[in-house]
């Protein structure tokens, strides 16, 4: 597993450690595990699609997708994590986008989350990022302790012009 921008400046006795995900490393079947759970508690839901390990592997293994990982380093396992896609368009530049930040219950509130979006941030720099954009439902009671987080951090809620199809199946 890649640590290429390890930070572990967190105000607790737990050491985390926050790694880059490393597009050669082989998650063992335990990580597989906590991401699983991470995904459950990013979603409320109770199971894991069935095709999850392929779409998680897909979504990483973009050319363009950053992935950082939250470790807790006694105990091993993977306890938050992030991700920022980047695209570049004519009109545009290059544009980002966050997603799937999440951190298991148990370990919130130790600046954690703060942590993994500021990592997420510094690859503006490295992949020359002009604007970065995510979404969080503020009707969304669970979504309270992000935007707060968002905010702190910078992002400015927009109106944004944003469409959205889906394909009838
Ligand atoms: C959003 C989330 C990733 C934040 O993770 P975290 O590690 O707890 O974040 P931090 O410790 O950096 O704290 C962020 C803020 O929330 C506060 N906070 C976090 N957990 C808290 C708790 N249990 N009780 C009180 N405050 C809490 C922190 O004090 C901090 O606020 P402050 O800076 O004003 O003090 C986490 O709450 C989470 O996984 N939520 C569910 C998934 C989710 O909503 N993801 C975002 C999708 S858009």
């Amino acid at each position: 597993m890649g640590n290429k921008d390890a930070s572990s400046n967190f105000p607790t006795q737990i050491k985390i450690k926050l790694e880059l995900w490393d597009k050669e490393w082989i998650p063992t079947p335990e990580e597989i595990d906590s991401l699983k759970e991470l995904y459950k508690r990013l979603t409320g839901k109770e199971d894991v699609p069935v095709d999850f390990n392929q779409r998680f592997f897909t979504t990483i293994r973009g050319e363009r997708t950053t992935l950082v990982m939250a470790r807790d380093m006694e105990k091993d396992i993977v306890v938050g994590m992030g991700m920022i896609h980047s695209w570049t368009t004519l009109s545009s530049g290059v544009r980002g986008f966050i997603d799937d930040v999440v951190v298991l219950p148990e370990y919130r509130g130790r600046s954690i989350g703060e942590n993994i979006v500021k990592t997420l941030l510094t690859i503006t720099e490295r992949d020359n990022i002009s604007r970065v954009r995510l979404t969080s439902n503020p009707h969304n009671i669970q979504r309270r302790t992000a935007i707060r987080l968002y905010k702190k951090l910078g992002f400015k809620k927009i109106n944004t012009n944003l469409f959205e199809y889906v394909p009838k199946k």
